[in-house]
C-alpha cells in the first residue's frame, strides 16, 4: 500500500495523536461506569473525569464557569439547539452566505415555522466594508447574527471581535459556529462578546467522532431539543433548565468527552500559536505554488490569512472527476462536491460543479505538501495539453 496523504482535515482531523487513542482505550478499560447515575468508585471517577474536560474546555475558550458547557454529539446538533431553541419568532437573524446546513437549514426551519426573516452578508469584504454591510442590514427586529468563523469551503477567517463588538452595540445575539477555527484560531468567549459556541470534537480538537459542545453565557436559556433522564431532578416532570442538564440528556459519550479533552491537552502540549504558524505556512506554500497555475482556479480572497482550507477546480474539469484522479492514482485524499455549503458555491460560482478541497492539520508535512503540488501540476498539464 502506498503512502497516504490526507488533506481532509476539515471533514476530520487525521490521525488522532496518541495520547488521544491511549486515553479512550484506558477509559474503555477502566473506566466504563456511567456518570452521574450512581455513587459507586468508578462511577464517581468517571464523573470526575468528565468534570476535568468541562473545565480544559472552559479554560481554553475563555469560559468562567465550565457547567455552561453542555457537550453534544458534534456541531451540528450544538447548532440545532441554539437556533431552534432560542425563543426566535417573528424577527430577523443575521447571517452569512458561506454558511454550513447545520446553520442554514436550522434557519430555513425557523423561516418557514417561526416567521424569522434572514439576511446574508458576503464576508469577503475589508473589516470597514464588513461592519458597513452588517449595520445596513440592522432593522428593529433584528435579533441576532449568527456566523461560521471559518469556512469550510475557502478558509477565509471573519472577524470575529468586530462582530462581537457589533452585537454588543446593537444588543444583539452572537451565535458563532466555530466548527473549523476551534483548535486553529484562539477563541475568547469574553473578549469576542460571544454569546453561544458551537464546536465539534472531532476535526481540530482532536476528538473521536460523535461528540461536540455548546456553551451557553449564563443569562441565557434555550429550550431543550430533547428530554429524558439527566440522573438528576429525577423528580421533575420536565427536563431540568439548569446547564449543563438542560442540554444533555440520557447517558453521556464517556469516550468522546476523554477524547476531546486528551485532544485539548495535545493542543496545549504543543502551543495552539505553533499550530497554527505550521498550518498557515503549508497552506501558504501551497497557495503560492498553483496560484499561477494555467487553468487552476483558487477559491477565497489569496492575500488574506486564512484558515488551513484551499479549495480548487481545474477549468473545464469536473470536481469528482479532479478529487478522483488524486485518490486513485496518488492515494491523495480530497473532498469534492459541494461541502454542505451550498449558499458559498452560488457566491463562487461554483454551484454547478462544487470544488476539490484541501485542509491540512498539523500532523501534514512540507514534504506531503510539495508532492500535492507536484501531482497536482501535472493533471492540470495533462487537461492543458488536450484542451
Ligand atoms: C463550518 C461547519 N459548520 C458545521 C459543521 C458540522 O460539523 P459536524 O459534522 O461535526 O456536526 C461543519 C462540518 O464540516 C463545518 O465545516
Amino acid at each position: 500500500m502506498s503512502k497516504e496523504y490526507y488533506f481532509d482535515n476539515s471533514a476530520t482531523s487525521s490521525p488522532k495523536p496518541n495520547i488521544v487513542i491511549e486515553k479512550v482505550t484506558n477509559t474503555l478499560i477502566n473506566l466504563n461506569g456511567n456518570p452521574g447515575r450512581s455513587a459507586y468508585n468508578k462511577a464517581i471517577e468517571v464523573n470526575r473525569e468528565i468534570f476535568s474536560v468541562r473545565e480544559k474546555i472552559a479554560k481554553f475558550f475563555n469560559i468562567e464557569n465550565p457547567l455552561q458547557i453542555a457537550f453534544t454529539k458534534n456541531a451540528s446538533e450544538s447548532l440545532n439547539m441554539a437556533i431552534k431553541g432560542y425563543p426566535f419568532k417573528h424577527c430577523h437573524i443575521i447571517t452569512s452566505v458561506f454558511e454550513h446546513n447545520s446553520v442554514l437549514r436550522p434557519l430555513h426551519f425557523l423561516e418557514e415555522e417561526r416567521n424569522v426573516e434572514l439576511s446574508f452578508i458576503t464576508p469577503q469584504l475589508s473589516d470597514e466594508e464588513l461592519e458597513k454591510a452588517i449595520v445596513n442590514k440592522i432593522k428593529k427586529d433584528t435579533k441576532a447574527i449568527i456566523i461560521n468563523h471559518i469556512s469550510n469551503v475557502t478558509g477565509n477567517i471573519i472577524n470575529i471581535d468586530l462582530i462581537g463588538n457589533i452585537c454588543k452595540k446593537y444588543n444583539l445575539l452572537f451565535i458563532l459556529d466555530a466548527s473549523q477555527s476551534a483548535g486553529f484560531l484562539d477563541i475568547d468567549v469574553i473578549k469576542s462578546n460571544i454569546d453561544i459556541l458551537c464546536f465539534t470534537g472531532h476535526k481540530s480538537l482532536f476528538g473521536i467522532q460523535g461528540i461536540g459542545g455548546i456553551y451557553v453565557k449564563e443569562n441565557i436559556s434555550l429550550s431543550p431539543l430533547l428530554e429524558g433522564g439527566t440522573g438528576s431532578f429525577s423528580k421533575l416532570k420536565r427536563q431540568p433548565l439548569t446547564m449543563p442538564e438542560a442540554l444533555e440528556c440520557g447517558t453521556l459519550n464517556t469516550p468522546g468527552i476523554v477524547s476531546l479533552g486528551a485532544g485539548i491537552d495535545y493542543i496545549n502540549s504543543i502551543g495552539l500559536k505553533n499550530i497554527q504558524n505550521h498550518e498557515i505556512k503549508l497552506t501558504s506554500l501551497f497557495i503560492e505554488n498553483l496560484k499561477n497555475v494555467k487553468n487552476l482556479i483558487i477559491y477565497g480572497d489569496l492575500n488574506k490569512t486564512r484558515g488551513p482550507v484551499v479549495s480548487l477546480n481545474i477549468k473545464n474539469v469536473s470536481s469528482s472527476e479532479f478529487s478522483s484522479l488524486l485518490s486513485e492514482n496518488f492515494n491523495i485524499c480530497t473532498r469534492s462536491g459541494f461541502h454542505c455549503a451550498p449558499l458559498a458555491h452560488k457566491f463562487l460560482n461554483t454551484y454547478e460543479k462544487g470544488t476539490v478541497r484541501f485542509s491540512f492539520g498539523y500532523k501534514n508535512t512540507e514534504e506531503e505538501i510539495i508532492f500535492a503540488i507536484n501531482k497536482i501540476k501535472n493533471i492540470a498539464n495533462f487537461f492543458n495539453e488536450r484542451s
